[in-house]
């Protein structure tokens, strides 16, 4: 991809990631990601604000063919994706001065060797003067790491968030034009990236009320020239109340836990309740991710494998715990052989979910009369608690 302009002397440069499938060795990518760099030139001096992941250096090594010198290189954020190719850029570009926060200098110079003399520390709300355009940094800690920044340039009103808003979306458009598909994508994000940081993230939205924006410009995915539309679905994701919504995550090895799952989401159904079942063995782990970020209640559903959870749903369950959502209220569900401890470890996973532990339904092999009466019983008073909320 080429540098493509967003304003006069404002361009984007980086590298459309098509085929990457899987994020940190971990989150899963259906729509691939970018890795956004951007040049902003002054009468006086010029800045690239971050670079791209290593693996992709030589597209932006390629469009910085076009720039001859710049001044200073900002680097919002330490994670290799955007950090990785600092130190060929400060090759090319031996006068340039590295800009970061102090918290990110440390990581900097420990992840990714960074001569500590190129590196010069920037405070929050510091100002650095291009000439006709002035560098504005904001430091917004816990998106995602501890170390992270934005960038913002007023006299364009564009905010660089870096990963603040991103979206995990390869696209030959510029600017988000399909809303919807980017909602998701961004949904998908947040939940996956920044959920954890949900009380940060509160703050930085505040901050940001009184920041006359036009443009959103992240380091993944398209850009926001209607940043209504980005920041709105924060504030919603971040500090809305929970829905009426249920999660349930499960894995069945020989259908008696399936069984419990259908008759659950039918029952939940039918008193008023949205629920979704995702089936661990082929799930992508994402979309359970995404269902998080809204759930008022997580049902945990598995077969007993070795006296404990399957550990599938043993992993679906620390991952709920460190991704932190808002859920309220939880229980277990499942079949088991003859014995086990599974609902005592499931819940000793879940300690950082501020909820209610709802009773718990376990059945000694098939579900029989008195497992569905007891399903039913769950129903009611997951509806309950949600009506006693007002979600309904
Ligand atoms: Fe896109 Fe936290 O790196």
């Amino acid at each position: 991809m080429q540098i493509r302009t967003i304003r006069d002397r404002i361009d984007w440069l980086g590298a459309i990631d098509w085929d990457q499938r899987l994020f940190d060795a971990l989150i899963p990518l259906p729509d691939g990601t970018s890795y956004n760099a951007y040049l902003v030139k002054g009468s006086e001096k010029v800045a690239l604000l971050d670079t791209v992941d290593p693996a992709m250096v030589d597209l932006l090594l390629a469009q910085l063919e076009r720039v001859p010198h710049i001044d200073y290189l900002v680097a919002h954020h330490g994670e290799q994706d955007h950090s990785g190719s600092i130190g060929v850029v400060l090759d090319r570009y031996p006068q340039a001065t590295l800009l970061c926060t102090p918290r990110a200098r440390t990581l900097l110079i420990e992840h990714l060797a960074i001569p500590e003399e190129r590196i010069h520390t920037v405070a929050d709300g510091e100002t650095v003067s291009l000439g006709d355009r002035t560098l504005q940094f904001l430091h917004m800690p816990w998106v995602h790491w501890p170390e992270t920044m934005g960038t913002y340039v007023p006299e364009e009103r564009i905010l660089f968030p870096c990963d603040l808003f991103g979206s995990h979306l390869a696209t030959t458009d510029l600017y988000v034009t399909d809303e919807g598909r980017v909602y998701e994508a961004a949904k998908r994000y947040y939940a996956e990236i920044m959920m954890p940081f949900r009380r940060h993230i509160e703050k930085h939205l505040a901050r940001l009320q009184d920041v006359a924006i036009d443009v959103i410009a992240p380091s993944h995915g398209p850009l926001y020239n209607r940043p209504a539309f980005i920041l709105d679905a924060y504030r919603d994701w971040v500090s809305g109340p929970p829905k009426n919504e249920v999660v349930i995550p499960y894995i069945s090895m020989h259908g008696s836990t399936r069984r419990m799952v259908t008759h659950l989401i039918d029952a939940l159904a039918h008193r008023g309740v949205t629920s979704y079942q995702f089936d661990l063995a082929g799930t992508d782990i994402g979309k359970v991710a995404i269902a998080l970020v809204d759930a008022a209640t997580v049902v945990l559903a598995t077969p007993t494998v070795h006296a404990g959870p399957h550990p599938e749903v043993l992993y679906a369950a620390y991952l709920a715990n460190a991704l932190r959502p808002k859920a309220e209220f939880a229980s277990i569900i499942g079949s088991y052989g003859w014995g086990g401890k599974t609902v005592e470890i499931l819940a000793g996973q879940i300690g950082n979910l501020k909820v209610e532990v709802l009773e718990p339904v376990l059945c000694l092999g098939l579900p029989k009369p008195e497992t569905y009466a007891a399903l039913d019983k769950l129903a009611d008073a997951i509806a309950a608690k949600h009506n006693a909320r007002g979600l309904a």
